[in-house]
Formats: structure tokens, sequence, C-alpha cells
């Protein structure tokens, strides 16, 4: 038999339920806030994310899935704001719409070890917003991320927040941490030495305790922010502080990927384990040019829609279902029950039946395995008098209604069309 690929994962229909209301939040959240759906291809040429992403991440050194096609290689995405400002500028966007608000949903391929929380293909949520430098936007972003979570129903997070700076910061905070490091290299992990000539920003959050230990000692404090900068930085978390957003300034915060300018985040869960962050992001404000745009501010995130599934535990369980459930008895039932069950689908109720002719008994069960909201029931005798009995699977209610009435009969029904 086949198996599936390590890494990946059957969503079933169970579980999808799940993920179809995260989805419908998310979409009413974002509108919300006037963000537009995207949909991006899935792959790309490679050369976008060494790019974007930088060619020392290990994103890009590790964990690309690659397609070599003739001349040209391409990537599975590992992730999607290089694609969306790729997509913006190669349809105009930034001469058209100038400023822009995208949100996308959609699956992301990392070539990873596969463990709780991390997997070969994971899904995004994610939004970018592209084309401004305000500090509003920052809050916006931040607390918007903070409001899907509400949504989600998930509690238990922490937002951490820094700032990289501009790119002049980023290099006098990775010299500095080059200097600092240079006589504690021995004391890092394998990877870390190998970080600290690539990526040396990457050493400070390390999950690694003996380069925690490391980095405990350093002294890391935001001097090495220009005035520009710390300015901005001082203007988000004033925002954030009028909107009541907790939050904590986390110096040791840097992401793992090269666009990232000025402010960036990351939100943990304390129920998660090794793989805690359900979700990051930050500004970008280079990669627009980077990419042959103008030169632009730009900010997003992405949650990992996995990791919120694990935090939402068994909060995320999946809800009783309204659903009608229809029992026939007999050759007779089974045709008038054909006809029902459209007229009911036609008016927008969601029902269904069985069709292996099952003993009453064998239909409740079905009916009970289904969470069936009620179940109707058809035989002979509910034919001669042109009636349903209908039975509230809550309550144990019973009764008779008229056929040509049902329709109304049926309370609290989620229409669907
Ligand atoms: P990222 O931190 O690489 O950022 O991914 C965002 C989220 O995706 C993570 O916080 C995590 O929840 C989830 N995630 C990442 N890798 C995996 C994996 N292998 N398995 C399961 N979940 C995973 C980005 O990708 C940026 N593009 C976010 C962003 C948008 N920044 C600005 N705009």
């Amino acid at each position: 038999m086949f198996k599936r690929v390590s890494g990946t994962k059957d969503i079933l229909p169970e579980e999808a339920v799940l993920w179809q209301r995260l989805e419908e939040i998310s979409r009413n959240i974002f509108a919300l806030y006037n963000f537009k759906e995207i949909r991006p291809p899935l792959i790309e040429e490679s050369a976008l994310f060494n790019r974007s992403l930088g060619e020392n991440t290990e994103i890009v050194q590790k964990q690309m899935f690659l397609i070599n096609n003739k001349e040209e290689t391409y990537a599975l995405r590992p992730e999607g704001t290089a694609s969306i400002v790729r997509a913006y500028l190669e349809n105009n966007l930034d001469k058209t719409s100038g400023f822009a608000k995208f949100y996308y949903l959609g699956p992301m391929f990392r070539l990873e070890r596969p463990q709780k929380g991390r997997l070969r293909q994971f899904h995004h949520i994610g939004c970018e917003a592209i084309g401004s430098l305000d500090a509003n936007l920052d809050v916006e972003i931040i607390s918007l991320a903070d409001h899907l979570l509400r949504n989600f129903s998930i509690d238990g997070y922490k937002i951490k927040i820094n700032s990289l700076g501009c790119a002049e910061d980023k290099k006098r905070l990775t010299d500095s941490l080059r200097k600092l490091l240079k006589t504690r290299l021995e004391k890092l992990c394998p990877e870390c030495k190998n970080r600290f000539t690539r990526n040396p920003l990457r050493i400070l959050d390390c999950k690694n305790d003996a380069c925690k230990e490391v980095i405990k000692e350093l002294d890391i404090s935001s001097a090495y922010l220009c005035n520009d900068c710390k300015i901005h930085f001082d203007k988000v978390k004033a925002g954030l502080d009028a909107l009541k957003i907790e939050y904590e300034t986390s110096p040791c915060l840097v992401r793992g990927l090269d666009y990232y300018t000025g402010t960036v985040f990351e939100i943990s869960h304390q129920e998660l384990g090794a793989q805690d962050a359900i979700g990051a992001g930050g500004r970008y404000n280079n990669l627009v040019k980077e990419l042959g745009g103008p030169q632009t501010g730009a900010m997003g995130f992405a949650f990992g829609v996995e990791r919120l599934l694990l935090a939402l535990g068994a909060g995320g369980k999946a809800q009783a279902k309204d659903l009608t459930y229809l029992v026939t008895l007999g050759e007779a039932a089974r045709k008038e029950g054909l006809k029902l069950l459209n007229e009911l689908r036609k008016a927008g109720v969601p029902c269904d039946t069985d069709y292996e002719a099952k003993s009453i008994k064998g239909s409740m069960r079905r009916a009970n395995d289904l969470h069936a909201r009620r179940v109707l029931i058809i035989g002979d005798n509910e034919i001669e008098k042109g009636v349903v009995t209908l039975k509230d699977m809550t309550s144990g209610e019973q009764s008779e209604v008229k056929t040509e009435n049902l329709i109304g009969h049926l309370p609290g029904v989620h229409r669907v069309c």
C-alpha cells in the first residue's frame, strides 16, 4: 500500500471542518481591514527565493523543494511573501494601486526534518501590505494578527516584538555580534559556529541551551538602532499600547529571513513545545526594490495553520453539525425519500440518508455517528397520512409534521443557499 510522503498530512473530513472555520474567520476579518485575496502559483523560479530570503538562510541552503527543468530551476514555494511581491510588481500594481493589501491561504513546502508542528507541506494564513513606511501600518498588522487569534478562540499566546532597524542598523548589529561572539565561539553549537560566518544574527534565536546561555551573557541593547528607526519603533510600541495589545519586547528576536528590516514579531504558544511559533512576520522595506520595484515600505505576517490547530487542541474539536438525517422504511418510502431530500437540499437544508437499506436501528446509529441534529422518518404509515416523523436528536422529542409544511418546521437550520 502506498503511504503519504513523510512530513505531509491527510486532512480528513472531520478536521477539514476546522480548517474551513479558520479560513472563513480569516476571510471575514481580513475583509474588515480591507485586505484582498491573492492566489499566486505554488511554483516559482528558485532564484526568486534565493534573492528574497537570502542565499545564506536555512530555507535556501537546505529546505527548498527544487524542480530542475531544462535550463531552469523551479522551487515549490517555501513561503508567500516573495511570491506576492513578485506578483505585485509583475502585474504593475505598484503603478496602478500603489499601496495594496493582500491576504493568502495555502500550502508552503520546506524540506525539513519532520516533527510535531514541523511539516514538509504546511499551510499559511498570511497577509502583506505593500507601499507604506508608516508606523501605524505596523500597529495595524500586529493588531490584525491578535484580532484573528481572538476570533479563532486561541488564547495562551505571547506576542514578541523587536526592531532590526534599517540595513545599516542590521549591519551594525551583525558586526557587534561578531565581535561579542568571537571569544565565545567554542561554547556555541556546531550549527551556530557555521552561522557565525554566514548569518550571525540567527545565533540570537538558537534554541540550543548552550547557545542560549552564551546569548544571555551578551549585552544586546537596541543601541544599534539609528534615530529614525528608534523613533519608528517607539511609535509602534505606543500604538500597540493605545490599542491595549499585550506584547513583550525581545532583543533576541531576529527572524530567519534576510528580507526583514525594522519591526519584526513572532507569536508563540505555551502548549506547543519546541516548535512554538504559531505565526510571525515583520517589515521588509527593501524587498520591493530588491526585486526591481520602487523603494517602498511593506509589512506582513503568516500563521502556520497546523500549529494554530495544535494550539486550539481539544477546544478545536468539530462543532455539532447542522445535519438532517433521513431514515426510510421500505421501498415506497425510499422513493418518497429521494424526492424529499431533493426538495430539502434545494431549500438549502443540509441533509443525508443511507443508501444501504439499513434497519431503523442501524439508520439511527448512523445518524448518531454523523452527529445529526434531527432525523426524519418515513415509512408506509407516514406516506398514507402525508406526514413525516421528525425527531430532535438533542431533546429526543418526536412529532409528525405534514410533508408540505416540513421546511418551515426545521428551526435553526443554517440555509446554505
Ligand atoms: P515563517 O516564520 O517562516 O515566516 O513562517 C510563518 C509561520 O509558519 C511560523 O510561525 C509557523 O507557525 C509556520 N511554519 C513555518 N515552517 C513550518 C513547518 N515546517 N511546519 C509547520 N509550520 C511551519 C514566513 O514564512 C514569512 N513569509 C512570514 C511573513 C509574511 N513575513 C512577512 N510577511
